[in-house]
């Protein structure tokens, strides 16, 4: 597996246990790097342990609901108020990429980013590459590690998907490696900077204005199944104390804002709280599928749900096409034709997607699939679904993904203008041979 040779390549790098996780998806945890640094019992003391400052993150109302409720208390060398005046930036253009307020209905498809330019780190390497007003998704390919600057998303959570090159993810609340294979979390505002632990990374980032990604209800499955909230790991405090420059870049409203501090932002000693990056391995999904017959509605894969105000209608899910075994008997076993309300935008961390044959979709590449507008297999994948040995047969390397939406999703200038914009993809839907009636 990808995944697992380049955390070993990490380990080498890093030394065994370099990072530390707790577990339990939004658990309510507690973390110290220094000893006693934690105040025990309250929050606010007067003077907190050794003067550090204490300091309340949220990332809900104060007055949501408990379950709904997210916060976490940060003990720091300095409050995060202490930077300069935020100006402008004028850099990282393609973070910013327009999405115009109305697109065609038509099926997209696009190759990968070509390989970052040397010296392009993830903000720069950043591209926005299509959205609503609910979710922003950006494509990312950077050839070196963020230094002397840390990144702010004040608009949205991230979801990161790696798909080529493992990351290391410096956030306020700890350290996270994040290969391929993996996602990380993180939570909207909370400061980061991403290292690479590789020569070159690419990947997706799902920017999420609405309401945070949770577990979605399992209903019928029952108490287990798909992700389990134990498998999701949350970094252990730890913190850089350094005395020089730090550029913290802002994206706000749509924009991106500069300002400087004289320190680094990454100064929590210790921090308790169930708003926290994590990371998540997805070969711990528990994949369900049918045991009977037909292909369940997809969102039997959803790893993850930011919901709406509709029941059942999410702002986004994070669905995956995990490995499985394939043993419907008197099925069309791909994912069938359909057309729906939800809009579906699609990336390949490795291997091939069984719904589509001819190629034309490879891992880093995207394809887009709108309200309403009909997609499903190619003439191949048709073909060689509807004459096919039913045999169990087990999907392997293949690991594809969806961000799915109850708005559509436009795609941004830079998107519609990349050269890796495929012309011809309603192509593999033509030639389809008509069905014989008696
Ligand atoms: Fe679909």
């Amino acid at each position: 597996m990808g995944g697992e040779i380049a955390l070993k390549r990490l380990h080498l790098k890093l030394g065994a246990g370099a990072m530390k996780y707790q577990t339990g998806f939004l658990n309510h945890f507690s973390s110290e790097a220094v000893p006693g640094a934690l105040p025990i019992g309250r929050n606010s003391p007067q003077r907190a342990p050794f003067g550090l400052y204490a300091e309340q993150f949220s990332t809900t109302a104060f007055t949501a609901p408990r379950a709904e409720n997210r916060r976490s208390w940060l003990y720091r060398l300095r409050p995060a108020t202490a930077h300069g005046r935020f100006a402008a930036y004028a850099g990282a253009p393609g973070l910013t990429a327009a999405i115009p307020p109305v697109t065609s209905p038509n099926r997209l498809r696009w190759d990968p980013l070509a390989p970052a330019a040397p010296a392009t780190d993830f903000v720069d390497g950043l591209a926005a590459w299509a959205g609503n007003e609910g979710i922003t998704l950006h494509l990312y390919a950077a050839s070196a590690s963020m230094r002397a600057r840390a990144l702010q998303f004040s608009d949205g959570e991230l979801l990161i998907v790696p798909q080529s090159g493992a990351l290391l993810v410096v956030t306020e609340l700890g350290r996270m490696d994040v290969a391929p294979g993996h996602i990380a979390l993180i939570p909207r505002g909370l400061r980061f900077r991403v290292e690479l632990l590789d020569d070159a990374a690419s990947g997706y980032v799902c920017e999420n204005h609405g309401a945070p990604f949770r577990l979605p209800d399992l209903g019928p499955i029952g108490a287990n199944g798909l992700a389990a909230p134990r498998d999701f790991e949350i970094p252990e405090a730890w913190f850089e104390d350094v005395e020089e420059p730090c550029e913290l870049v802002q994206k706000f409203q749509g924009k991106l804002w500069s300002a400087m501090l004289d320190h680094s932002p990454f100064d929590v000693a210790a921090w308790h709280g169930n708003s926290a990056p994590c990371r998540y391995d997805l070969a711990r999904f528990n994949t369900l599928g049918s045991v009977s017959f037909d292909h369940p509605d997809p969102s039997i894969f959803t790893v993850l749900t930011s919901p709406s105000d509709t029941p059942g209608t999410a702002n986004c899910d994070f669905v995956i096409f995990p490995p499985r075994w394939q043993v419907a008997e008197d099925t069309f076993r791909p994912p069938w034709f359909h057309r729906n309300t939800m809009s579906e935008f699609m990336g390949l961390i490795r291997g091939s997607y069984d719904a589509k044959e001819g190629g034309g979709f490879a891992p880093g590449g995207a394809s887009l699939h709108n309200q309403m507008n009909g997609h499903g297999p190619d003439v191949a994948a048709t073909a060689r679904a509807m004459t096919a040995d039913l045999a169990p047969v087990k999907l392997e390397d293949t690991l594809a993904f969806m961000f799915e939406s109850n708005r559509v999703i436009r795609p941004s200038d830079a998107a519609l203008a990349a050269p890796g914009l495929q012309d011809d993809y309603d192509d593999c839907w033509q030639g389809f041979p008509k069905a014989k009636l008696p």
